[in-house]
């Protein structure tokens, strides 16, 4: 395997007591669109602004593209583009304006500035809106030149912090195809999110991140094959669970069982066929259902498994 764009190993960031991110390694590969998954608070912002060269870590080590990030921090600078969660906009300059000020901010001037300023509202489709004051933009279009401003210098590293908060589902799409066009171009992005649906819709791989910890790291297919084919929480009265829990961990289409507080928790191989199973057995007992939970195998399932707790309250 070639050496990864990016590197890290063992980052730690505390803010006083609060660990806010607390040993995170992986490695990203030139090219790879790599999500962080995270409720709030998970240390997703925190980890790719360390990566982005924008905060200091407390410790381990990371590179990009071979460079160390506390030695080489210049290199690193004109390498990647950030696009902060937090837009980052004059409301009063119009597009072009705000353009211009980050493209400066690289030293980029005349006709250069001027031909990356046109590429980067025609990526964005906000060409027909250069000359517009940022403030007559609706939420979308702002979080559309927010990206724009993080591609003015051509990174080979992109680091996007939850693009599409807040944005209308036009919008959002829009954002999508951006993205994957600009991998298709051979960027390498690091995407941070706590939609479920968008990190299995563009990532290559996905970071499932909480409380300054990875609990896994994977495909979004192998993420999701962990759950192999679904999972079943059920309500039992106590008396119940220990006659009926031969049965149940003999059923066809159940892999593993456990016991949590009054609930069984139910690995299957297949959800539907393993419920019609539960369901036949609890009658056929007269055993009461007191309460039913069916995960189906997605990564927001997965999350649930892993971390006991939602993507989102
Ligand atoms: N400047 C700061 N000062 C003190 N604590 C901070 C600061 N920035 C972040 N934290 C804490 O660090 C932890 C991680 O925050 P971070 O912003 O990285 O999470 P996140 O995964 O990006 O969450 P969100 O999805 O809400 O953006 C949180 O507990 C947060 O309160
Ligand atoms: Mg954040």
């Amino acid at each position: 395997m070639p050496d990864p764009m990016i590197e890290i190993n063992g980052l730690v960031k505390k803010y006083g007591d609060r660990v806010a991110v607390n040993g995170v390694s992986f490695r990203v590969q030139e090219g790879e669109i790599f999500g962080l998954l995270g409720p709030n608070g998970a240390g997703k912002t925190t980890t790719i602004s360390i990566l982005a060269t924008l905060l200091p870590s407390d410790g381990g080590q990371a590179t990009i593209s071979g460079y160390d990030l506390v030695r080489e921090t210049n290199q690193i600078k004109l390498l990647i583009g950030f696009v902060p969660q937090e837009l980052a906009l004059y409301p009063t300059l119009s597009a072009w304006d705000n353009l211009a000020f980050f493209g400066r901010i690289y030293g980029l001037r005349g006709t250069a500035l001027k031909e990356r300023i046109a590429a980067v509202l025609d990526l964005v489709g906000l060409w027909d809106r250069a000359g517009d004051a940022v403030r007559t933009f609706s939420g979308g279009m702002k979080r559309r030149l927010n990206i724009a401003a993080g591609l003015i210098y051509q990174p080979r590293i992109l680091f996007l912090d939850e693009p599409t908060v807040g944005v209308d589902p036009q919008s959002r799409n829009f954002i999508f195809e951006h993205v994957e066009r600009l991998k298709a171009e051979g960027m390498t992005i690091i995407y941070t999110t706590h939609y479920m649906e968008e990190a299995e819709r563009l990532c290559d791989r996905v970071a499932i991140m909480d409380e300054g910890r990875i609990l896994a790291l994977d495909t979004t297919k192998d993420l999701v094959g962990l759950l192999g084919g679904g999972v079943i929480y059920v309500g039992l009265a106590a008396d119940a669970i220990e006659a009926l829990l031969p049965s149940i961990r003999a059923l066809p289409h159940v892999r593993a069982i456990s016991a949590q507080d009054a609930r069984l928790k139910i690995e299957t191989s297949e959800a539907r066929p393993a419920l019609l199973e539960l369901i036949e057995l609890c009658s056929a007992r007269d055993v009461p259902i007191l309460s039913l939970e069916v995960l189906e195998p997605n990564l927001e399932s997965v999350f649930l498994h892993l971390t006991g707790k939602r993507l989102r309250d």
